[in-house]
């Protein structure tokens, strides 16, 4: 029976070395690696580490060091074979049917990698090269520095020359055209170049070797960016743009962070702040996130704030809810609208970019503050048959988890807000449903409504004083509908995470695109009413300024 270097290559990337050595040893996690007592010699203090991201083992105390079939070879005394088998069936892969060994077929899977690298070497060459001038200066103008060329081995592809120098290294004319750095003409079965005038993005697998490329057209050429092929060493839903540099990253301690394009992914490593991945054009596929986590248990998906941006991280979400389990976790940050990392960088530097990844919210409050807006609950007139709809698809939502106590701790969680939510509308006059109706009033009351105005600047300057009072803050019914929604979420969410400060509040709600509010709130006009600007005002002096303005009635 054969297996081949991708079947191992992909078998070792599904499952987690800590799930199979766990079995065994008892491991504590130790910042990005796993501890615990060697299991090949005795010892009382643990020298045996586990290291998940790279999935290899190693004792320092006898050195013994491997990766998940050696580690089931030399515990169980298995015979390669058998520790694959056993493997296989845990990463849920059919075991390949009896081939036999092709020494071919590695030979084949050697030389494509080589045309690969050739081809990688080739791109990087021409981008120093007179023709290559159109595209140092687009590089150029996305500020694009050298190091960062350098490390992501980014190339360009002029309109000709790449099948000529592969020719002349006698690589086989179909392994060209079968990676998908060759084209044939129809017309006349020419071949050409198939990546023409574009900026080339070499594609690495978890060794820093090259299995495939993005392409970017400099102008408005469409598409926009060319992949190569799906072929037998390369699946788009299988790798991840940017390992190896992030994995670097990692290692210093920065956080991870998963965002859509390779310019992103570039744009964030330069950066300092973190490091990052991206899939290949399409969502994050299971297999995708399973190998981030390899790299770090919590990782950051960034999401344009527009619309179909929070769609996106929805469906994202849904995907990785079942996968939860402890050590496996994601966190959500939304850009502002129309924005990706690339350009969040440019424009507000790496301070803008490190503030909206301190931004970011736990999946749980993504997934409540999302449903919470799309049912139309985060309304004040919302109707009790949308809650109920509510309640029921995020409770079903959170049945999805398979691991068991993850699922129970997260369930519990939506039932905490489940609950908080009923008791709000059990308040009499706590919500509209109390409202008598029909009988809106006459006219606006202008000094009512500097007053909730008033009530809501110091809420979100001192969110710390919201627990206390929120029965009266629920119960205060403000005229002007986009105040009363700006009052709901802000309830919703010190119920979500009744930690969130007051910098973390006015960056949701910002997100949330209540900048305008937020600018009446906390102008001039205001600041002359309070006698002193929000922020030099302290805690105590606002909480009884508080008690006084909610202790009128209304
Ligand atoms: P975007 O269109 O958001 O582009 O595509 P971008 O990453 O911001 O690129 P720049 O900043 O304009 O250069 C996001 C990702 O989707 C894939 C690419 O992986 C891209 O990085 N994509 C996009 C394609 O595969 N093909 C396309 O035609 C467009
Ligand atoms: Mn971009």
């Amino acid at each position: 029976m054969a297996v081949t270097p991708e079947f191992i290559e992909e078998m070792l990337g599904r499952i987690s070395l800590s799930d199979i050595v766990g079995k065994r040893v008892k491991l504590v996690r130790k910042a990005n690696r796993m501890n615990g007592l060697c299991p090949f010699h005795n010892e009382k203090t643990p020298s045996f580490y586990v290291n998940d991201a790279e999935g290899f083992y190693h004792c320092f105390g006898c050195n013994a060091n491997g990766d998940a079939i050696s580690f089931l070879r030399e515990s169980e005394g298995l015979e390669f074979i058998e520790a694959v088998k056993q493997l296989a069936s845990l990463a849920g892969m059919e075991m390949p049917q009896n081939e036999p060994v092709d020494k071919e077929a590695a030979q084949r899977r050697r030389t494509a990698l080589d045309l690969l690298e050739v081809a990688a070497n080739f791109y990087q060459r021409q981008l120093d090269q007179p023709d290559g001038e159109m595209a140092r200066e687009y590089l150029e103008n996305r500020g694009l520095s050298a190091e960062m060329r350098q490390e992501f081995r980014i190339g360009f592809a002029p309109r000709s020359g790449l099948y000529a120098s592969l020719q002349q290294r006698e690589f086989p004319a179909e392994l060209m055209q079968r990676l998908g750095v060759t084209g044939r003409s129809e017309r006349d079965g020419s071949v050409y170049d198939y990546f023409r005038n574009r900026i080339m993005f070499p594609i690495e697998n978890r060794q820093g070797q090259v299995i495939a490329f993005g392409a970017r057209a400099m102008g408005d050429a469409q598409p926009k960016y060319l992949n190569s092929p799906d072929g037998p060493s390369f699946t788009k839903g299988s790798v991840v743009y940017g390992w190896s540099q992030a994995r670097a990253r990692v290692r210093k301690g920065l956080p991870l962070v998963i965002v859509e394009g390779y310019m992103d992914v570039i744009a964030v490593s330069a950066s300092g702040v973190a490091g990052a991945l991206a899939p290949l054009g399409t969502a994050m596929t299971e297999q995708q996130i399973q190998l981030v986590w390899k790299l770090h248990k919590e990782p950051v998906l960034c999401f344009d704030g527009d619309s179909a941006g929070q769609k996106a991280a929805m469906r994202a979400l849904e995907r990785i809810l079942p996968l939860l389990e402890p050590g496996r976790n994601v966190r959500f940050a939304l850009m502002a609208e129309g924005q990706d990392p690339d350009d969040l960088l440019k424009s507000e530097g790496a301070d803008g970019f490190a503030r909206v990844l301190a931004g970011a919210v736990s999946l749980i409050d993504m997934l409540w503050m999302q449903k919470l807006r799309e049912f139309g609950v985060d309304r004040p007139d919302s109707s009790p048959t949308q809650r109920a709809a509510f309640w029921d698809d995020i409770r079903q939502i959170g049945r999805t988890i398979a691991h068991n106590q993850t699922r129970s701790a997260f369930l519990d969680d939506i039932e905490f807000r489940i609950g908080t939510m009923r008791d709000s509308y059990r308040r009499p006059g706590g919500r509209l449903d109390y409202r008598p109706t029909g009988k809106s009033p006459a006219r606006p009351q202008t000094g009512r409504i500097i007053r909730h105005k008033a009530i809501l600047a110091l809420l979100i300057a001192f969110p710390e004083h919201l627990a206390l009072h929120v029965e009266p803050v629920v119960a205060i019914q403000i005229e002007d509908e986009r105040l009363e929604e700006l009052k709901n979420v802000l309830i919703s969410q010190m119920i979500a995470d009744p930690d969130l400060d007051a910098e973390a509040i006015r960056h949701h709600l910002e997100r949330l695109e209540y900048t305008n509010i937020l600018d009446d709130l906390f102008s001039a006009d205001m600041i002359a009413r309070f006698g002193m600007p929000l922020d030099r005002m302290s805690s105590d002096k606002a909480g009884d300024m508080l008690a006084e303005l909610l202790g009128r009635a209304g």
